[in-house]
């Protein structure tokens, strides 16, 4: 008979696993690493990220944190040993950093971090990635999206979890006119496709959890934003 979810938690939980998280200082990192020192999942837990973040709540006084300079990762590869599960939310966008930027940032350190975090023993790596991500776009976003897909996949990780979400529900800290509009353009879609078209960030970081303690006998799964609202729904009603 299969395990129920609680029982799933606890068993993963005992592996005394720990994780990483890049780009905890953005909006799907912070409520990853929100959704993570709740539930206690990770018996370590480490940021990689450009700059120190300070937390007031004592929820996140064990949380450790590796400052680097990501133009030269090769040298803080000691930041990426000894973590068990990877997660990367890293990311910016073409209005912010420019197309040269974009990509070196959704491309160059994200498959950086990847091998660093490969060769320091990870064993199973967590990629948000985005929906319609394909190497042969001819839309930058996609493309960019999709490349580093393929890249990462072919480091070969014992497990590659890959999550393709839509638009992200959130109220962004920081102003994005076009994200902005967007998401109020979204908010009947969503109501009239709720799975389709769009997703809740805390749906997303709830998705990621319950798929990893879920295991899996494939290499990599591909997490369509459909899948995401479903894992994230069932872990949600079993808190
Ligand atoms: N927005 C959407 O609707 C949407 C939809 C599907 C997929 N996605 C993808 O999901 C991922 C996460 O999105 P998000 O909105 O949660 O991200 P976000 O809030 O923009 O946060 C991005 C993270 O990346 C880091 N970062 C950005 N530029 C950096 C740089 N030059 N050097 C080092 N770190 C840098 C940020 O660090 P700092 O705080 O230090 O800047 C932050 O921690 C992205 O890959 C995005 O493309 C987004």
């Amino acid at each position: 008979m299969a395990k129920d979810l609680k029982t799933l938690r606890e068993d993963y939980k005992q592996m005394n696993k720990s994780c990483f998280i890049l780009g905890a200082s953005g909006e799907t990192g912070k409520e990853l690493l929100k959704e993570i020192l709740q539930t206690q999942l990770y018996s370590k837990v480490t940021l990689i990220g450009r700059r120190e973040l300070k937390f007031e709540d004592e929820a996140y006084k064990d949380v450790k944190q590796e400052v680097v300079d990501f133009e030269k990762l090769d040298e803080y590869s000691s930041a990426f040993q000894g973590h068990d599960v990877g997660f990367c939310c890293l990311g910016t966008t073409k209005a912010k950093s420019g197309e040269a930027g974009f990509i070196r940032v959704d491309h160059d350190y994200v498959l950086k971090s990847a091998q660093l975090a490969k060769a320091g023993g990870c064993q199973h790596f967590n990629l948000e990635s985005s929906k319609g991500a394909d190497k042969e776009s001819s839309f930058l976003y996609l493309r960019v999206k999709g490349e580093v897909e393929a890249e990462v996949e072919e480091i070969e990780f014992d497990r590659l979890s890959i999550f393709r979400p839509a638009v992200l529900l959130v109220d962004r800290e920081e102003s994005r006119p076009l994200e902005w509009l967007t998401r109020k353009l979204m908010v009947p879609v969503s109501h009239l496709f709720p799975t389709s078209y769009s997703v809740p960030i805390p749906t997303l970081v709830k998705a990621m959890l319950h798929n990893a303690i879920l295991g899996s006998d494939k290499k990599v799964d591909l997490l369509e934003n459909k899948a995401i609202h479903t894992l994230g729904k069932v872990w949600e009603t079993s808190s």
